[in-house]
This record gives C-alpha cells, structure tokens and sequence, in this order.
C-alpha cells in the first residue's frame, strides 16, 4: 500500500509499505477514504516530536471503513464506516475511566506517533471499540475527518476548559484551524463577544465569515488597547491560546479580565513568562489540556444537524498520490491559504 513516512528532521517520502495486520484482539484494520495533514504533522517533521520515530507513516485523522477486526471487537464489522480519532483509548484503565482519554496507560496520541497512522491506504487501529465512531448513512465524510482532531481540540482545550458561557467576552488567539474551529463551537454558548486575533490578515477575513463580532491583526502592536477597548477596561473572560509561542501566551495574560480564564491549547517548546507579580490578585485560572476527545460523540451531533459546519475549515483537495504536494501547499498557508487538506486514499 502507499504510505507517508516519515523519516526524520526535514524527510518524508511516500512509499510502499506492507498493508498492516491484526496484533491485539482489540485491534481493527480500517481501509482509509479521506485523510488529512495537522499542524503537528508539521511539527514531528521539525524534529519536535522525539516520540515519533523515523521509518513511522504519519497521520492521526481520518475516516474509513472497517476491513477487518480483533477477535474481541463487538461495536465494529467489516463494511462499517468509521470516524478514527486521534486519541486511543482503552475505555478502561483509571485515566479512560475519568475521560482523560488523553492519558490511557495503552493509548493516547499514538497514532502517527508512536504507531503507524492515517496517511496510507490502510491503518490498524488499537481499542477499536473505543477509539472508532460510527458515521451515520449519507453523512459528508469529507466534513468528518475536521471531527478526527480539531474539532474537540478546539471546544475541549479551549471553550470547555475557557468556561465560555452566554453573554461572556471571549479572545482567541491563533486564527489556524484550531483557532477557527474554537471560534465554531464557542458559539453553542452565545458569548456576547468573540474576537480573533492574528498576524495574517486573511486568515482574520475568514473568521469573520465563521462568527468573529471583532477581528485584530497583532502586528499593529495595539492589540492589549484595543480589547480593553472593546470591552469596558476590563479584558475578556476567556482568553484561548491557540498558536503555541511565548508572546501569544504572554498576549493572554495582559487581556484576561478579572475573575477570567486563559485555556491554553498550543503546543509550547520553549518555557513562557508567568506574570504572578501582576495576576496574583486577578482570580483568573489557567488551563492546559492534551484533548481527550470525549466530546467527539456530541459534535458528531452537532454536525449531523447543521448546527456547526466545519466542512468550512477544508480550502484544498488531494489524491494520495499527490501527498507531497498536499504538504508542500499545507506548509505554505500564508502563500496558498490553505487551512485544511483533503487528501482521498
Ligand atoms: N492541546 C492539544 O491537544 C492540541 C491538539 C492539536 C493542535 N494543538 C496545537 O494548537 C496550535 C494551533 O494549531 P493550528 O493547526 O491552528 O496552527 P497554525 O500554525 O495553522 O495556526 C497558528 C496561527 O497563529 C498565528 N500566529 C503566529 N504567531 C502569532 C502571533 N505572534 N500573534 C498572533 N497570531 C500568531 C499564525 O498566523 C496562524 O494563523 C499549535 O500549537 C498546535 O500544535 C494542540
Ligand atoms: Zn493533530
Ligand atoms: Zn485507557
């Protein structure tokens, strides 16, 4: 089968690799329709990701249908059309069971990590019973793969964990696919406020299309003053971080209002400034979260019904054969404006 493998800093290349079989009873095999490339994929190939070995084929979303399954797989058949989620989880070890599906002692961010993942034909999938979703009949798959990752990474890590609630002023910092898909399910709870903030303008353009009330580009340098601004003095109640540099986390800490949140959701490789000196007295929180994916099952939901669409966030569409290209233009987002690829196996 054809695969994306990865083969460390700076290389990949997409291969012939022997199609996957069984191993654990709990495991399926699940022939891929639609795939997609992450941010993090981006990382690993930096050489960011030390977990991430070379001779690993990469990719942690998607859907598909089930080729075959483990022996003591029930949920899930041959012929079934499956959503994979980028989490594992064995719905039973002591994490699983306080849906901290993020931290399952046998799963969590494996796959494209530690096993093989998504970007190829075929991928096995551990705790399939657990871990696969069901698509409904005629259900756009394409609109799916957004629920693989970025979707509950958006709501879990950053309007869950921000507390956002109705009339609330919210900030999103980092318009990516991250960003934006926070910036969707912010809006099941009717904050009063949701402003975006970025460097690229046209990425702000888009937000506004996806339910930004105010859009700030940061490199004017006057973006603390304008929130205050446009919230009375205060700052806003929930200040999201979705880009995973210092001087975006730093940006929360000067904009949170009394009594706020700043719910962190970037991956950081460098040590950032807790300004106590200052927030001490401020009664905010501050949250940190690896998604788990627990909401996965309630956005499929939402999705089915139209409430949210985040067919929105996909701009490109590949063959698997062309995967290169699809990286090439996904890493060049400034240039080509992509934010989500669709890459058809
Ligand atoms: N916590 C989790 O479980 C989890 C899961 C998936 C992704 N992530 C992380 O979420 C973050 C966002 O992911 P993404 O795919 O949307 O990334 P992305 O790179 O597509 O988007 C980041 C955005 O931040 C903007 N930006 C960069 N520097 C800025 C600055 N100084 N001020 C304002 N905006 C700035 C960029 O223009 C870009 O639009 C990444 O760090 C990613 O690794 C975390
Ligand atoms: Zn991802
Ligand atoms: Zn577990």
């Amino acid at each position: 089968m054809k695969a994306l493998v990865y083969h460390g800093p700076g290389l990949k290349a997409l291969e012939d690799r022997p199609k996957p079989e069984l191993r654990e009873a709990g495991d399926a095999i699940v022939k891929l329709v639609k795939t997609t490339i992450c941010g993090t994929d981006l990382h690993i190939l930096k050489g960011d990701v030390p977990t991430c070995t070379p001779g690993r084929i990469l990719g942690h979303e998607g859907v598909g249908i089930v080729d075959s399954v483990g022996a003591s797989v029930t949920t899930f058949e041959p012929g079934d059309h499956v959503l994979i989620s980028c989490i594992s989880s064995c719905g039973k070890c002591e994490y699983c069971r306080r849906g901290m599906y993020s931290h399952c002692a046998t799963g969590g961010w494996i796959l494209g990590n530690q096993i093989d993942g998504t970007q190829a034909e075929y991928v096995r999938t551990p705790h399939a019973d657990t871990s696969l979703y069901r698509i409904p009949a005629g259900a756009d798959e394409e609109t799916l793969v957004m629920l693989s990752d970025i979707l509950p990474t958006g709501f879990e890590c950053g309007v869950l964990n921000g507390k956002v609630a109705p009339g609330s002023t919210v900030a999103i910092v980092g318009c990516g696919p991250i960003g934006l898909a926070a910036l969707l399910t912010a809006q099941f709870y009717s904050p009063a406020e949701l402003i975006m903030i970025d460097l690229d303008d046209k990425r702000l353009d888009i937000a506004r299309t996806f339910g930004a009330t105010h859009t700030i580009n940061s490199a004017s340098g006057r973006v603390i003053d304008k929130v205050k601004e446009l919230t009375g003095g205060k700052g806003v109640d929930t200040a999201v971080e979705a880009v995973g540099v210092p001087a975006t986390f730093e940006l929360c800490e000067d904009i949170v209002a009394p009594g706020g949140t700043i719910a962190n959701i970037g991956v950081h490789g460098s040590k950032v400034d807790l300004h106590l000196e200052r927030l001490w007295s401020q009664n905010i929180s501050i949250t940190t979260r690896l998604v788990d994916t627990v909401t996965t099952p309630m956005l499929l939901k939402t999705v089915q019904s139209r409430k949210i669409n985040p067919g929105q966030l996909i701009t490109h569409r590949f063959p698997l054969d062309r995967i290169l290209d699809a990286y090439d233009t996904f890493s060049r987002a400034t240039d080509t404006g992509a934010l989500k690829v669709i890459i058809t196996a």
